[in-house]
């Protein structure tokens, strides 16, 4: 089924969503996005995808933006459709304005854009068995990586490697330390221990590794801020990919080299059974759907 989109207030298919061509989103990606994943109809992780949504908004310092209305739109449009298992893609422009790099003075509307779309998670169900291979790339990309843009295109470039490589995804490293992936956060295991970036301005702010945190702490293995090389990665127990989408993925090579025997390791094996119990448990609860909670 064609997917539905919303934008700015209304419902139409997809394929006939139009933007114009002075939108700041289309001429200078000055535009923020979430991602969020439906399961059985139901938004997992709702609200660290809108906390992040508002921050990302708030840093790049858009005029307000009504996220109560944004998430009865949603409402809407998840009634409107049959999605059950699918994802929820938002994106908010600066809007539409002769193109000067300013900001537009008086401020204009933003652009609010809406999509969902079913999502199959058998091709991805298959990897989190089997583990993926990644490769390493220059991390690229500009100095407030925690910001969720739509300017992508050092996550574009080094994503492009990686599949003309057969790989899955691309570990950044920038300046001999390793930040992320290019579409996934980045966990690893040393010395007992499950380790991950700090977060700042080097990184997006994950949200499946915000809400995975829980239950990696109620699995005696509490995420702990590190930093690698590229090297001392090559050399960790595991390494594991967190993502909307992905959930929980193990990496079982890097350029080549084997990852703790090229096999998904024993702390992947816990977090992926966690996070799914977490869902299970989550949707086992009765629906709370209070679309005129402050936002
Ligand atoms: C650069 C980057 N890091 C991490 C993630 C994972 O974030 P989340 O768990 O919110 O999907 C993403 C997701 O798109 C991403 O683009």
């Amino acid at each position: 089924m064609e997917p539905l989109a919303c934008l700015n207030g209304e419902i139409l298919p997809a394929a006939e969503a139009k933007v114009s061509i002075w939108d700041r989103g289309f001429l200078f990606g000055d535009s923020i996005y979430e991602v969020m994943r439906l399961y059985s109809g139901r938004m997992w992780i709702e609200e660290i995808h809108f906390a992040r949504l508002r921050r990302s908004l708030r840093e790049m310092q858009f005029p307000s933006v009504d996220l109560g209305r944004m998430r009865e739109r949603i409402g809407r449009l998840l009634a409107a459709g049959e999605v059950r298992e699918g994802t929820v893609y938002i994106q908010v422009t600066r809007g539409v304005a002769p193109r000067l790099h300013a900001f537009p003075d008086p401020p204009v509307s933003p652009t609010e854009l809406i999509v969902i779309r079913s999502y199959e998670d058998g091709p991805t169900a298959l990897l989190r068995e089997s583990g993926v291979a990644a490769i390493s790339q220059p991390d690229l990309r500009w100095k407030r990586r925690d910001v969720k843009s739509t300017n992508l295109l050092g996550n574009v470039l080094a994503n492009e490697a990686a599949h003309r490589n057969k790989a899955y995804e691309a570990i950044l490293v920038d300046d001999g330390i390793v930040t992320e992936a290019t579409h996934s956060s980045l966990l690893w295991v040393r010395e007992g221990r499950l380790e991950a970036t700090p977060e700042g301005h080097e990184i997006l702010p994950g949200t499946t590794r915000a809400g995975l945190s829980k239950v990696a702490s109620g699995e005696g293995l509490p995420i702990q801020a590190g930093r690698v090389t590229l090297e001392e990665l090559l050399a960790a127990d595991e390494v594991i990919l967190t993502g909307t989408t992905i959930e929980v993925l193990p990496v079982v090579s890097i350029d080549g080299h084997m990852i703790g025997g090229g096999r998904p390791g024993p702390v992947a094996r816990r977090l992926q059974s966690g996070f799914r119990t977490a869902v299970a448990n989550w949707l086992a609860t009765p629906e709370i759907v209070d679309w005129t909670a402050p936002s």
